[in-house]
């Protein structure tokens, strides 16, 4: 079976209360997306859309490979250094393709291969903890970074490898440091130039949070031994789905264009997706960066636009954030990640018959728990008018998260034409970055350390 995502919950009829898309609407969506898709054909076409091309780079796949096994036994872990697009893809491939705890499964139980160690951010309480735990003398450090001069991650960089240095010497470091960045631009590249660094490239044309299925992370995926040939296979499929631009046989551009419609037609803006498996929560965080710094933009025409994904997991947040998706405003869609086969998992043993909270559970197992409690609540949203959607995997397998990331990643490149804005730049994270800049006393800030001079400052009025 392959993936599957059904919409009957978006669509005006079935829903009660006048809520959903009607046919006329969706006719119209039609419209829209094949000139959405005819666009991302176009950017393809002229050499800008580099993540299309991701899943048959065959050669990058042998050469990540042959890297994983030639590292395989000879550490014992990895330490990846990098943040946004460089952290978000390796986390999510690690949760979902790999065994629940891996850091904490012995070797035998990770059949050999590394633990993997994601350092996201700059907190140094953090970096500090896992320095001091973290066998150096054993350990392979990937810096990775689109533009290899990304603040959070150099100074990571900075203070790991004079700790790399301190405990195996210089010599050895650099034998255990690898660098994922641009083929030509950037700090990390001319440093791995100078030094003879060991490094794979980035594409040019794949932005950070489009670099999942490029080395960002596939290397560390292959290196704690992940199916990275069958990531990329589940990707090509859904590649070949999504050729067309007749909307009903094209899945990114019905997840596009749903939320797309929903959102200026409906007042849906906030997008939650929610897996029913563990092994898929941090691909809910991974979309979050996809979706929102890809849509949330000013247009040419001056006007701010841009959906708000929420990530949630169930059944977790059917006691935390369910309560809101029901009976809070209606300006939401959810869409369920729920995966097939799993009925079978975690027996439930019978016991206390007497006991009408405990008795029924008796015979029944966690996996069918778990997916009949998604059918409930995606069936009580639908009852209340609220618009939600499910994607069913066939297994949390290489393939189908492989054919999932490339769904996610293609839609939001349709509904980058969808609400007319760039989905491949990032221009508002550029400001407070020059701030940081100026305050850091880099070379080059000089007007933006006099706009930051020129803020208000704190008023004591106003403080308590
Ligand atoms: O999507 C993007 O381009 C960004 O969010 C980046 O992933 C993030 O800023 C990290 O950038 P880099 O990989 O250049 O260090």
């Amino acid at each position: 079976m392959p993936l599957r995502l059904d919409f009957t919950n978006m669509m005006a009829g079935p829903l009660p209360h006048g809520a959903g898309l009607t046919a006329s609407e969706w006719a119209a969506g039609a419209t829209h997306f094949a000139a959405a898709h005819a666009a991302v054909m176009a950017r393809h076409a002229a050499g800008t859309l580099g993540f299309v091309d991701l899943p048959s780079d065959h050669a990058t796949r042998d050469a990540l490979l042959t890297a994983a096994h030639a590292h395989k036994g000879a550490v014992t872990d990895v330490l990846l250094l990098g943040i946004g697009g460089s952290a978000l893809g390796p986390i999510a491939l690690r949760s979902a393709l790999r065994r629940p705890h891996w850091n904490e499964l012995d070797a035998t139980r990770r059949d050999g291969w590394p633990r993997l160690h994601v350092l996201d951010n700059v907190d140094p309480v953090t970096i500090e903890a896992t320095l001091e735990r973290l066998p150096l003398t054993s350990t392979l450090v990937l810096v990775i970074s689109k533009s290899g001069g990304t603040v959070e991650t150099m100074a990571q960089y900075l203070i790991v490898r004079a700790a790399l240095e301190a405990a195996v010497g210089a010599e050895q470091a650099r034998a255990r440091l690898m660098f994922v960045t641009d083929p030509e631009v950037g700090a990390l590249r001319a440093v791995a130039r100078a030094e003879g660094i060991t490094t794979f490239d980035i594409p040019a044309n794949v932005g950070g949070r489009f670099s999942v299925l490029s080395p960002v992370g596939l290397l560390p995926a292959a290196l704690i031994g992940v199916d990275i040939g069958g990531v990329l296979e589940g990707a090509a499929a859904m590649a070949a789905r999504c050729a067309t631009p007749v909307l009903a046989d094209n899945p990114a551009g019905v997840f596009a264009t749903l939320q797309w419609l929903a959102d200026t037609r409906h007042g849906a803006h906030v997008h939650v997706l929610m897996p029913y498996a563990d092994a898929l929560r941090d691909i809910a965080a991974w979309f979050v960066q996809l979706w929102a710094e890809s849509l949330g933009k000013i247009r040419p025409d001056g006007t701010s636009v841009g959906p708000t994904p929420l990530p949630a997991l169930g059944a977790t947040d059917q006691h935390a954030q369910v309560q809101l998706f029901m009976e809070g405003p209606a300006d939401k869609t959810v869409v369920f990640l729920a995966v097939a086969g799993k009925e079978a998992l975690g027996p439930i043993p019978a016991r206390h018959a007497e006991r009408p909270e405990l008795g029924y559970l008796g015979g029944h197992t966690l996996g069918r728990l778990l997916d009949i409690e998604r059918q409930a609540t995606a069936g009580a949203l639908a009852a209340r008018g609220r618009l939600n959607a499910t994607i069913t995997l066939p297994a949390v397998d290489a393939p189908s998260v492989g054919a999932l990331l490339y769904l996610l990643e293609l839609a939001t490149a349709y509904a980058g034409e969808l609400y007319a804005v760039n989905a491949f730049d990032q221009p508002g994270v550029e400001l407070g970055k020059q701030f940081a800049y100026a305050m850091l006393g880099r070379a080059g800030s000089e007007a933006a350390r006099a706009e930051w001079d020129a803020l208000p400052r704190p008023d004591p009025r106003h403080q308590v």
